[in-house]
């Protein structure tokens, strides 16, 4: 199973900016890229196709959506469809990442619908989850992680093929903050969340990606990359230069 090292570009970065960044991340990995990696880019959609046309030539490197509406098409004013995406250069798509959750208000009920329909649409899906601090010191981290697992998979057509499916622990207190979770913090959770895919997906439950994101950096990257059950990272911050992702990817 290859590491899957994920640059989340939120809503940041103008067409020319993404793109020379993606060109720069292609150089700079050119010879070094570890064999079992992959890297995956998100930047924001009007920047899919400038960052498509910098990487659709170097291997294992992919782009992805931040997000989608699941449906076709339609009268859905400012949203975009799983077939843009696709029509764009995209292979893989976000759902549920804590900032649409939180921010923007979004159910995990319309996560579940995103991560079944993207699937059906022949997208890669990562499902992102995530206890927020006051939940963690409630002792809410199973109940929370697990309830948001099941409603955003439990819709999802069953055959997909186990790389299209990705999850993101990502802890709503570790986002952007500098503080990143632990290794006992880290392996307890992505145990958890191995343990309950086993239990939905049991023939294919092991092969599932599972990613640590919050706060990654290229100094602690080795270490987390290391962990049990943890098969690649989603990072925000640190992602946006092309020299710290590409120490990251090679960490
Ligand atoms: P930071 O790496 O900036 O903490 O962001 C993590 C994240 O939200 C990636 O999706």
């Amino acid at each position: 199973m290859k590491k899957l090292m994920a640059a989340n570009w939120k809503m940041y970065k103008t067409w020319d900016e993404a793109r020379d960044t993606a060109k720069a991340m292609v150089r700079l990995l050119a010879n070094s890229m570890p064999k079992d990696r992959e890297v995956l880019l998100i930047p924001p959609f009007t920047a899919i196709r400038g960052v498509y046309d910098a990487i659709r030539d170097a291997k294992g490197f992919y782009v992805g959506g931040q997000d989608f509406y699941p449906a076709a098409e339609g009268a859905y004013t400012g949203e975009i469809s799983p077939g843009q995406l696709l029509d764009a250069g995209c292979c893989f798509a976000l759902a549920g990442h804590s900032e649409r959750r939180h921010v923007l208000g979004e159910s995990s009920e319309l996560v579940g619908k995103k991560v079944a329909f993207g699937l059906d649409s022949g997208l890669s899906m990562i499902l992102c989850v995530g206890e927020t601090v006051e939940e963690r010191k409630e002792g809410k981290l199973t109940e929370v992680v697990l309830k948001q697992l099941r409603a955003g998979l439990n819709t999802a057509a069953r055959g997909f093929d186990p790389e299209m499916l990705v999850v993101a622990y990502e802890p709503v207190w570790a986002i952007g903050t500098g503080l990143v979770a632990g290794p006992k913090e880290i392996l307890e959770a992505h145990k958890l969340i191995r343990k309950e895919l086993l239990a939905m997906f049991p023939d294919i439950g092991s092969e599932i990606r599972i990613l640590y994101g919050g706060s990654v950096k290229a100094d602690n990257c080795g270490e987390i990359i290391a962990l049990d059950n943890v098969d690649g990272v989603l990072v925000g911050g640190a992602s946006l230069k092309a020299d710290s992702f590409s120490l990251i990817v090679t960490a």
